[in-house]
């Protein structure tokens, strides 16, 4: 059996579209073995999965197998997660990376985990999920040519995350579909200045930067749209204290990075997001510098 842990994750970071992403100490922990055919999935989790063909960790084990040529037998996965799914916090690039990593391991470790991270972008569409899901950390991602370029950078533990999360969903592909296909020079060059200013101020702990650094033009004022009370939340954010505040991956969730007053940060923006016609939930997480995880264990 193998045993993987893998971290949620907040993609973009306001301006890094489709390059940047932290690991957030939050995780999908997944238990997979081969059996003799067949799929079984056990779901542990507050959330629905597919349990047959179509569950995410089980076409993630069956892409490694089809890329090694290992002759498929059955397989079964229980999960337990604590990912709120289709919120923007990388839960298809947990199961993606969690699935991968045990069919490597059943396939004969034939991967790399820089050919792992190449195919889960693929699989994924775009690395800034996966790339930290896999490595941990800050992550800044681009690939080229089929491969994902990356750097993982540890982040300061004083550094977390506030994670205020609503209670509906937002699909990415339709999230995508509402954006333009061309961008003017300007923003272009907008978000070029805020995605370097962000990576260079994350990297040398400059907190009280941040805030100008995660301004975006590319995406957050179009996708905000579907998610009621977005300006008066990161108002807030930035009145109790939060160094950045921006909408994580596709949304809807949103993220404010702290760095002091964590209890105090969250019971006031609790308070704040009772008073709302719309319910989120809050919780602090911190980042994770660590990546996935594997174990392989005793059935
Ligand atoms: N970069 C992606 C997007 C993240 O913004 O659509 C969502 O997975």
């Amino acid at each position: 059996m193998v045993y993987v842990r893998v971290p949620a994750t907040s993609a973009n970071m306001g301006p890094g579209f489709d390059s940047l992403g932290i690991a957030l100490g939050m995780y999908n922990t997944l238990k997979i073995s081969e059996i003799d055919s067949g799929i079984v999935v056990y779901n542990n989790s507050k959330e629905y999965i597919p349990i047959g063909e179509k569950n995410l960790v089980y076409r993630a084990i069956c892409r490694v197998f089809d890329e090694v040529g290992y002759e498929k037998k059955g397989i079964k996965i229980i999960q337990n997660s604590d990912i709120p799914v289709t919120r923007g916090l990388g839960s298809s690039s947990a199961c993606i990376i969690g699935g991968m990593l045990a069919a490597n391991v059943f396939s004969g470790r034939k991967l790399s985990y820089s050919q792992i991270l190449n195919l889960a972008a693929e699989f994924e569409g775009h690395p800034d999920n996966v790339t930290p899901a896999l490595f941990g950390g800050f992550c800044v991602a681009a690939t080229e040519n089929g491969k994902t370029v990356y750097t993982s950078n540890k982040l300061d533990p004083k550094l977390k995350a506030a994670i205020m999360v609503p209670d509906f969903f937002l699909s990415t592909k339709a999230s995508r579909g509402a954006l333009p296909d061309d961008v003017p020079l300007a923003d272009a060059s907008y978000n070029i200045s805020r995605a370097s200013l962000l990576t260079s101020a994350l990297i040398n702990g400059k907190y009280d930067d941040l805030k100008p650094c995660v301004s975006d033009k590319l995406h957050q004022d179009i996708r905000k749209e579907n998610v009621p009370h977005f300006d008066e939340i990161m108002e807030k954010s930035y009145e109790m204290g939060a160094k950045a505040t921006y909408l994580s991956g596709s949304g809807p969730t949103i993220v404010s990075l702290i760095s002091e007053n964590y209890d105090e940060f969250e019971k006031n923006m609790s308070e704040f997001l009772e008073t709302l016609d719309s319910k989120f939930s809050i919780k602090i997480c911190s980042i994770d510098n660590v990546g996935a995880i594997l174990k392989e264990c005793a059935d």
